[in-house]
């Protein structure tokens, strides 16, 4: 799906950096905490079609595989070394996700797969805001009428310490692509993108800032 491999932030911030991303995330974000509360409300059924945009190294495919094995679960992401390392791990697992490459702004491409929830975490605080905008919007337009969007991102950081502990993120990521989901931009996209009943489920503090877990319906 995507042409161009060098206009978007690798997982931690910098290339040489990707082959640590699972072992830093661990660390950095109270992952376990804020991973299972995401699985949790997306609740893949076996009837699902799940899209996961910027998979990264596919922690959240494998874990939607495992709760619902029936279910169709595709990773996109436009990096090819990051899918490397997901397809790795998938294979190690013995399960079967099909992986594709591609930017969230193209994710409406596989609307024709029946796509039931698109979800993402840790994607949109690294892109700029036209990808926020348009990645969004894509999502709602690959879902099926009903279907769910379901997102866990830094989100508005709402105390000093939070906002304080979120400057290691903008370091990594860049200030001008962090600020809006400091700001609280992403809810706004939603609806923006015709989203109904957003909903910002949950607020975790983490040593890196707070992620939020929002949740969407497309009307
Ligand atoms: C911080 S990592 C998060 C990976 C994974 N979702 C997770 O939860 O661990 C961000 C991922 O988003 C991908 N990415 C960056 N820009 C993107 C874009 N415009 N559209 C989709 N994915 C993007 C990167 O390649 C990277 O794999």
């Amino acid at each position: 799906m995507a042409g161009d491999t060098h206009n978007f932030t690798p997982a931690l911030g910098h290339a040489t950096l990707t082959p640590l991303y699972d072992s830093a995330i661990a660390v950095l974000t109270r992952e376990g905490r804020w991973r299972n509360a995401l699985v949790q409300q997306i609740a893949p059924k076996a009837t699902d079609v799940i899209v996961d945009v910027g998979c990264g190294t596919g922690t959240l495919v494998l874990m939607l595989k495992r709760v619902a094995p029936s279910a169709t679960i595709i990773g996109l992401d436009p990096d090819p070394a990051v899918l490397d390392l997901a397809k790795a791990k998938a294979q190690r697992a013995g399960v079967e996700i099909i992986f594709e490459r591609g930017f969230a702004n193209e994710v409406q491409r596989l609307a024709e797969l029946g796509v039931t929830k698109a979800v993402s975490s840790l994607v949109f605080h690294q892109t700029p805001m036209s990808e926020k905008r348009a990645g969004v919007l894509a999502m709602h337009d690959a879902l099926l009428p009903s279907g769910e969007l379901h997102v866990a991102d830094y989100g508005l950081q709402r105390t000093p310490l939070m906002r304080t502990l979120f400057r290691q993120i903008q370091r990594l990521d860049g200030v001008e692509n962090t600020t809006p989901n400091a700001e609280g931009v992403l809810p706004r996209l939603m609806s923006e993108a015709g989203f109904v009943d957003v909903t910002e489920t949950v607020v975790i503090p983490t040593p890196t800032g707070s992620i939020s877990l929002y949740l969407a319906r497309k009307g």
